[in-house]
């Protein structure tokens, strides 16, 4: 689904490469957590996956195919919900249908409500974003997410934002959502317990400039409840991510 072959990013302002001949791949239908310090590059890797920043070496594939020149074969929520206070939350949905062309405007409202229907906001279309909870401005951004069509979605800390309980909830939602459509999700985090809860397997950037991500499978299967996370296995990898995470903090 997704192959990162030897990528190097620099910024312009910075003296290194922050990512340094990386390569991994993700197989289609996964559920990957990327899971690091702040700081260590995680937006940059999806930044570089949507197109946003270009590589300074190497190559990214999306279904194979290069993604030079592309569009469309990735939809991206950016780390803070970025619906626009001003346009109703069907008009926020509808934008990357706009985007696209194509679709009269009645029947982009049309996808736009049947979409938020689907995140348990029907009958949200008309209010402004400032209306709604943290927890549905996330679904929404995330409804809007799915209109771009993609297979392959890259959510940047999507639920950081949400006191606890409407992240579990939110949590649980989004498995559901990944079940029931078939994507393939990156998902970026700081929280282990989250990380371990959605994954199949967890990507660990375990330090920077990123040269590898370090892969270890979650050995739960799905569907998954959350008591599973108090299985003895599940406690000694959530340690043993903690610990891995803690190295790079430590000064
Ligand atoms: N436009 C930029 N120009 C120069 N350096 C940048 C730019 N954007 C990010 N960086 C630097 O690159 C590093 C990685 O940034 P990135 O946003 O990928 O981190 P992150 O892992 O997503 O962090 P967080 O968890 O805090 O969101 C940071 O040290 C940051 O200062
Ligand atoms: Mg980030």
């Amino acid at each position: 689904m997704l192959e990162f072959d030897k990528v190097s990013y620099q910024y312009p302002s910075e003296d290194f490469d922050i990512i340094d001949a990386l390569s991994f791949r993700v197989e289609p239908g996964s559920f990957h957590c990327i899971l690091g310090v702040s700081g260590c590059g995680k937006s940059t890797i999806f930044r570089l996956i949507n197109g946003l920043l270009k590589p300074k070496a190497g190559e990214i594939k999306v279904g194979g195919a290069p993604i030079a020149g592309r569009k469309r074969y990735c939809g991206y929520m950016p780390q803070k919900d970025l619906l626009f206070p001003w346009r109703t939350v069907g008009e926020n949905v509808a934008l990357p249908l706009e985007v696209a062309g194509g679709l009269s405007k009645s029947q982009r409202q049309e996808r736009a409500e049947a979409a938020l229907a689907e995140v348990g906001l029907a009958g949200c279309a008309g209010k402004l974003p400032g209306e709604l909870s943290g927890g549905m401005r996330q679904r929404a951004a995330f409804a809007r997410t799915m209109l771009t069509g993609s297979d392959l979605l890259l959510l940047d800390e999507p639920f950081s934002a949400l006191d606890f309980l409407t992240r579990i909830s939110m949590q649980e939602w989004l498995l559901d959502q990944w079940q029931r459509h078939q994507k393939t999700i990156l998902f970026i985090t700081h929280d282990v317990e989250e990380a371990i809860f959605l994954s199949s397997s967890v990507l660990v950037v375990e330090s920077t400039p990123i040269r590898t991500l370090t892969e270890l499978p979650i050995p739960a299967p799905f569907p998954r409840e959350r008591a599973c996370l108090g299985r003895p296995e599940l406690v000694e990898l959530k340690e043993r991510l903690i610990t891995l995470l803690r190295k790079q903090v430590s000064p």
